[in-house]
Parts: structure tokens; sequence; C-alpha cells
């Protein structure tokens, strides 16, 4: 946990001081600061996926406009992690009545090899109704986990074990995308289902 924490804001703050070099780059050349932070902010997370859903249909993001999607990073054989914030997005979504409406729940694998459209499909039985799950090539996968910030490592299985029964590390957030598309927020999976409520409402109805 530590070690994926310290990845995480590793990889953040080198991406914060490359984010904060373009800045001061640019406000140099334009002089417009609204303008630049605009643009940067806009192209840091997020981007365009092509994946498989739970259904076994391809799906781009473009088959999610007009709803903001919550999207959460993890893997079916997840022992503990990725369960238990699934089942707290649920829990928030469903708390939230039908504020939560405009949102679709949406779980995207770093784990393909193992995670087929049927481990996909069963496991989303476990969480939200509306809940989307998807999957793909190992290329296609990593390119949506990138796009995101997403951190995620294999750790080989313990000896005796399968190969098979590898686990994967991975860094645990909740990404709100809105309608049009653009990245509007990211939320530690394990925050305060209530506090998880409120941010949400906020951003969905500004
Ligand atoms: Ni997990």
């Amino acid at each position: 946990m530590f070690q994926r924490r310290f990845l995480f804001v590793a990889v953040s703050a080198a991406a914060i001081a490359i984010i904060g070099l373009l800045v001061v780059m640019a406000l140099n050349n334009s002089g417009n600061r609204s303008q630049v932070t605009t643009v940067i902010t806009g192209a840091q997370i997020g981007g365009p996926f092509t994946l498989t859903n739970h259904q076994g249909r391809a799906v781009t993001e473009q088959d999610f406009k007009g709803k903001y999607m919550l999207i959460y990073f993890g893997y079916t054989f997840c022992p503990d992690v990725c369960p238990t914030s699934l089942q707290d997005m649920t829990t928030a979504l469903e708390e939230m009545g039908s504020d939560a409406d405009p949102i679709t729940p949406v779980f995207i694998t770093v784990d393909p090899e193992r995670d087929t459209v049927d481990a996909v499909a069963e496991y989303m039985e476990a969480f939200h109704p509306r809940m989307v799950g998807l999957t793909g090539s190992v290329a296609d996968t990593s390119k949506a986990a990138k796009a995101y910030r997403v951190y995620y490592a294999k750790i080989p299985a313990e000896e005796g074990r399968s190969e098979n029964e590898y686990l994967m590390d991975h860094s645990s957030y909740f990404y709100l995308v809105g309608p049009d598309g653009t990245f509007r927020d990211a939320f530690q999976s394990h925050m305060d289902i209530g506090e998880l409520v409120q941010k949400l409402k906020a951003r969905v109805s500004s």
C-alpha cells in the first residue's frame, strides 16, 4: 500500500512539475493565463479508448457521451481493494438516488489476460446494476490506463502457487468524466462514502 501510494505520488509530482513548466513556458509566450490553464487541465487526464463491454460489444468513449462516467480501474481477481472500492461506488450512487441517474459507473480492467468478457460479466453482477465492465486487448486496456495515469504492475504468484494466481498492484481512484468526455475530478477510492456523495452531487449539478 505504501509503495503504491509512493509511486502514485512520485508519478503525480513528476507530472505536475512538467505541467508547471509547460504553464510557465506558455505564459511567457502568450501572457494569457486562463486560456493556457484550460488547455492544459483538459489535456492531462483521460482520452479515447476502444474496449469491449461485459456484454461483448465493442465500445469507445463516444458511447458514453451525454452521461458522466465514474471510472474505476482494477481487476476481478483482486482480493480486497477492488471489491471494496466498487461496493463503495455502488453504495454512493444508490445513496444519491435519482441524482445519480446522469452517472454511468464504469469498471476497466488492468488485467485483461484473466479478465475475459465472461469474467467481467460475472463480476458486474455483484455491483451497481448499471455498472459497465470493460476489457480488451493488453494494448487497448494499457492505453486506457495510461490515459488516466493509472499505475499498475503484475506481482508474480507466490512460490508453490499456480503461475496464473498472480496479483496486480494498482492505484485506486474514481475518475469523473463529464458528458462532453472531459476529465472533471478524481477521488480516492477509500474516501468516506458520505463525502464522495457530496462531491459527486456538487460536480454533477454544477
Ligand atoms: Ni484491486
